[in-house]
């Protein structure tokens, strides 16, 4: 696991909203992903979640009343306000947005929020209709002017029995946003980044189809490090198990073809085109329209070849625009994609190990290098894709 928040301190506001208890996990993986974690709790949300379950996830002591500074002094609320990288309200009810909104402060978390300078994330949780009355509506349009950040509600089944916007968002979701949050410098604002991701599936009848193993974990951490630093993003990814970050604008295109054809829709308006999908090469050439039944007999498919995307949007790409491919490679990993650089009219190139135990295909981590028309290839070793997608940003930043 990739250490996103190493070295930052998240204060974490958990509120009385039946969503409580899904608060420990984020404090669980912000724990695990290096952050350190002080949660502090309204008294509401104490009936609804034991302090001690965050405090054994985080290892913190946890925030439970106004004057507990005469015996736990490291919480005082300016100290705090002032230590804290991130503010995440997480559940945020409809009551702290109308605190927050109104400066009101009546306990330790509505307090600290007027003290502190640090950016402040916002995942609400409510009933639909508490979420969308004028006053909660208008509540978040001032906090949100005043530079509030928030993640969600998703829409969904709610605890009340109803369904409709008012979930907590995803906890991948929030994730996200903390590392957006978190990451103050935006040197890619401005620029639109078109990223494919994932594997394709190509029909052979309706129920069969030819894919890989392509999980879309690079083009998913190539997104969160372009959004991190404060660029547009669009993704365009194939039939993947990992889901891109909910603040780019995703496109699905189960075929070669289809992510083809999204990626030339937008190719002309792009900054940065990153190709992370392994994009299949050939599909079948007559798909049949029903099952194929089994038989005992050889079956014959014809391939025919799938459009090389990023050749086609490379050619097509507008002044400026840097196109970065990826080389998946089993043998003569750096000289192969040292061709594929030069025969797509790449800006760079990164190629990675499929095979043997480093192989990157579906994994966390792989072995990397990068490349660059005029410099030698720099070996980044065996790396999570994470840092691999910082990386890759980074000298972007720097290709002229
Ligand atoms: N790519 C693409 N369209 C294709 C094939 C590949 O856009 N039809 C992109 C991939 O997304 C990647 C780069 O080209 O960024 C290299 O892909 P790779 O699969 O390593 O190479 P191929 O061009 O498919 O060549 P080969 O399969 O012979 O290694």
């Amino acid at each position: 696991m990739s250490l996103l928040f190493a070295d930052k301190t998240i204060l974490l506001g958990v509120c009385g909203s039946v969503a409580a208890y899904r608060a420990c996990e984020l404090a669980s993986q912000l724990t695990q992903q290096g952050a350190t974690v002080l949660t502090a709790m309204t008294e509401s949300a104490q009936r609804l979640v034991c302090p001690a379950s965050f405090e054994a996830v985080a290892g913190q002591p946890v925030i439970t009343e106004m004057f507990a500074l005469c015996v736990q002094p490291g919480v005082e609320h300016i100290a705090v306000a002032q230590r804290a990288d991130l503010f995440l309200i997480a559940p945020a009810t409809a009551n702290i947005l109308a605190k927050a909104a109104h400066g009101i402060a009546d306990d330790w978390l509505s307090t600290t929020l007027l003290a502190t300078r640090a950016p402040v994330l916002f995942a609400p949780a409510m009933n639909t209709a508490m979420y969308t009355h004028p006053a909660t509506q208008a509540n978040v349009a001032q906090l949100r002017a005043r530079g509030a950040l928030f993640v969600g509600p998703a829409s969904g089944n709610l605890a009340c029995g109803d369904t409709g916007i008012g979930r907590l968002a995803d906890r991948d979701d929030i994730l996200d946003a903390v590392a957006i949050a978190l990451h103050s410098e935006k040197d890619f604002a401005g620029k639109r980044v078109l990223i494919t991701s994932g594997p394709n599936y190509e029909p052979i009848d309706p129920v069969r189809f030819i894919g890989n193993r392509s999980s879309g974990k690079m083009g998913r951490a190539l997104a969160l490090e372009a959004l991190r630093r404060g660029a547009q993003v669009c993704v365009v990814s194939g039939p993947a198990d990992t889901k891109p970050p909910a603040a780019a604008e995703i496109v699905y295109a189960a075929t070669a073809a289809q992510m083809h054809d999204a990626v030339m829709a937008r190719a002309d308006q792009s900054d940065v085109i990153l190709a992370a999908a392994a994009v299949a090469d050939f599909r079948v050439e007559k798909i049949s329209e029903q099952k194929i039944k089994r038989n005992d007999n050889a079956l014959r498919l014809t391939l025919v070849p799938n459009p090389d995307i990023i050749a086609a949007a490379a050619a097509q790409k507008r002044p400026g625009c840097k196109v970065v491919g990826f080389a998946a490679e089993s043998h003569d990993i750096v000289a192969n994609a040292d061709k594929k650089l030069r025969r797509k009219n790449l800006d760079m190139i990164v190629a990675n190990t499929i095979s043997g135990e480093k192989d990157a295909i579906g994994a966390d981590k792989g072995e990397a290098w990068i490349l660059l028309p005029d410099t030698q290839p720099e070996s980044l070793g065996y790396i999570d894709k994470t840092l691999l997608a910082q990386h890759v940003f980074d000298r972007i930043a720097r290709l002229a």
